[in-house]
């Protein structure tokens, strides 16, 4: 895999601060718990199963800080409430510290798991791109939310390797950009063929028949398979199933969260409104106006042709049954 969003190195945990992106590729480096919950609320981490393993290397730093684990907890939980990844990676390192077992190979160990499960979703996810399929995805769902591989992006890798031509649409992801900073970044790396638009051109090109399929990852899925992803995504899947056009979701299982029967009950997390009243730091609206800035969207369950899962491709309906089999109760949040 050419992009990795983060890594373990010489007791610190090394990090792409993807706020620079595309302009700057900056490595930080740190041994501090602080500094890893500021990277995931300031989004210099993120993607809901990177915050998860960042998360985890978070505990391990802590731990190595003298801190209690608990505490250490919390303060990591503290940080975005939506993502569901979050929460499964904290615990992946809480537990054993409490057992008194090696916390690092604790992470290490949930680190191998996200990454295995995201190639094996490519793997899963391959077959909808054969020939020269012209997919559409929002925000970015790519090795730089994943660690390796990506979720909506990791099908696209397997299916390039094995020959295949497709064509990404990469809606732009209005407030922060993620789609024309990160996903256009990862897709332009490996000369994989695509355009940016603006996120109000999607149903432009849908309605034009230019859009074969949608592919998206989550932040969080419900039992009944209502999910949260970036804001702007609810959108997309209504003009998806308008158009008569497959809408897929791609995620490993640390975001399936079975304590949540409907998407009712996902926490969704408003930031700041100068994400949406500047740009770059400059004000793009007048100095008396206001802003709201949910950074997810839920998406009813209906509008999923299928989950694009580790283990196959699932249909909504199937989804409860299959994540019995899965699934630990929720733990925090
Ligand atoms: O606010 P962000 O950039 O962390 O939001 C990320 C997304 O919404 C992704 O689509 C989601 O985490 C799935 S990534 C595999």
């Amino acid at each position: 895999m050419a992009v990795r969003a983060l890594w373990w190195e010489s007791g610190k945990l090394a990090y792409i601060d993807q706020r620079l992106l595309p302009g700057r590729l900056h490595v930080v480096r740190t041994s501090h718990v602080a500094d890893v919950a500021a990277a995931i609320r300031t989004l210099a981490v993120r993607g809901a199963p990177t915050i998860g393993v960042a998360a985890a290397y978070g505990m391990v730093l802590a731990k190595a800080e003298g801190r209690r684990a608990d505490a250490s907890a919390r303060l990591l939980a503290s940080t975005r409430p939506t993502a569901r990844d979050l929460f499964v990676g904290i615990e992946a390192v809480r537990r054993p510290w409490i057992a008194g077992e090696d916390v690092l190979e604790a992470a290490g160990a949930y680190r191998e798991r996200i990454v295995e499960e995201c190639h094996a979703i490519g793997i899963s996810g391959a077959p909808l791109f054969r020939g020269k399929p012209r997919v559409l995805t929002h925000c970015n769902a790519g090795a730089l939310a994943t660690v390796e591989w990506g979720t909506a992006l990791a099908p696209i890798r397997v299916a390039k390797q094995r020959g295949a031509r497709p064509f990404v649409w990469v809606d732009e992801t209005r407030p922060l950009l993620q789609g024309s900073r990160l996903t256009a970044w990862e897709l332009a790396q490996e000369h994989i063929a695509h355009a940016v638009i603006a996120d109000g051109a999607a149903g432009h090109f849908m309605r034009a028949g230019e859009v074969d399929f949608v592919i998206v990852g989550a932040d969080r899925i419900a039992r009944n398979g209502d999910f949260a992803n970036k804001v702007g995504t609810y959108e997309k899947a209504v003009l998806a199933n308008e158009n008569r056009i497959p809408f897929y979701v791609a995620a490993p299982w640390s975001t399936f969260d079975i304590s949540k029967p409907t998407g009712a009950s996902i926490p969704v997390e408003e930031r700041a409104e100068e994400e949406v009243l500047e740009l770059a730091g400059t004000r793009i609206a007048p100095r008396r106006s206001r802003a709201r800035n949910p950074a997810f969207d839920v998406t009813p369950a209906r509008y999923v042709t299928g989950f694009v899962t580790p283990e196959g491709i699932l249909p909504p309906a199937t989804l409860a049954k299959v994540l019995k089999g899965h699934l630990r109760p929720a733990t925090a949040a």
